[in-house]
């Protein structure tokens, strides 16, 4: 939260023409009150915006089961409230969830003692992540791997290189080009009186970017307050080439789109899940 920011020409200059990787100014994922609402809108079924509908989380869970068989080690990255951590220890996986947000942890940790389920939750940042153990499966679901910077993106994938067992698989959905189609690179505005960013009123301006070159779009949001200050959120996210994931060390790549039906880009048939190995 900045003070004295609502000064327009300083909010013009920082954000009519961010540039990559232009980093906003909060975080989304950590705040408190919004850690509240985030874990609401994961788990309504109805609403595919932090986790996708009960129907693609199967469509999900049973590619993940066509490719390694229970009772195979899988690690979930970014695994939230645990909707497919929950799923495959039911099914005879070993499963561990790894998530920077206390409270969606919280929430799968309640959920699995009160079903008796064997999953370690460990609450990590993935971008430093600290195993001690190695896996049949990595996955990083909801387009989460190409939300990461491409300095990220290094790092992610050298950790899961060398936590992947031989033969080990890291599964991810990504966005395709296809998928820039779906979006509109224009802009927006709501006004919120007790919204999904703050209890206090706001009003939100929403503008999305497209970077061709990058192979990158940028989600941003900047929240207006009645007392003159205000947050801006910056969301990337990438579509891969078959060379990009190459170059990030890993030489299997098996690319299957149609798997989703949902609405939108990030949960249409368009995004691509990408099972490879190194
Ligand atoms: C879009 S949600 C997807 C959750 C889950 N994969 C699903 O599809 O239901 C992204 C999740 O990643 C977590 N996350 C984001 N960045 C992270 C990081 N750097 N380290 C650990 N968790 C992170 C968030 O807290 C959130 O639970």
């Amino acid at each position: 939260m900045s003070k004295d920011l609502l000064n327009f020409q300083a909010l013009i200059d920082e954000t009519e023409q961010p540039k990559p990787y232009d980093r906003g100014r909060d975080s989304m994922w950590t705040d408190p009150y919004i850690s509240k609402r985030l874990l609401q809108v994961h788990l309504d079924p109805n609403v595919e915006a932090a986790s996708r509908s009960p129907k693609a989380i199967e469509a999900t869970l049973a590619y993940i089961q066509s490719l390694v068989e229970k009772p195979a080690s899988i690690l979930d990255l970014g695994c939230g409230p645990g909707l497919y951590t929950h799923q495959l220890a039911m099914r005879g996986y070993q499963v561990t969830g790894i998530d920077y947000s206390v409270r969606s942890l919280d929430y799968a940790k309640e959920r699995r003692d009160t079903e008796e389920l064997s999953i370690t939750y460990l609450q990590q940042d993935y971008r430093s992540l600290q195993l001690d153990q190695k896996y049949d499966l990595i996955m990083m679901i909801y387009c989460d791997f190409g939300a990461l910077i491409p300095e990220e993106q290094v790092i992610v994938a050298s950790a899961i290189k060398q936590s992947l067992k031989p033969g080990g698989i890291f599964l991810f959905d990504a966005i395709t080009e296809a998928s820039i189609a779906d979006m509109c690179f224009s802009t927006s505005y709501s006004i919120a009186e007790r919204g999904f960013y703050s209890p206090e009123p706001y009003l939100c301006l929403d503008k999305q970017f497209h970077f061709p070159l990058h192979h990158a779009v940028l989600d941003q949001h900047l929240i207006l307050f009645e007392d003159g200050t205000s947050r801006l959120y910056r969301f990337w996210n990438h579509y891969f080439t078959t060379q990009q994931i190459q170059a990030l060390g890993f030489s299997h790549i098996t690319m299957k789109t149609g798997l989703l039906h949902g609405s939108g880009p990030y949960n249409n048939e368009k995004v691509a899940f990408y099972a490879v190995q190194p």
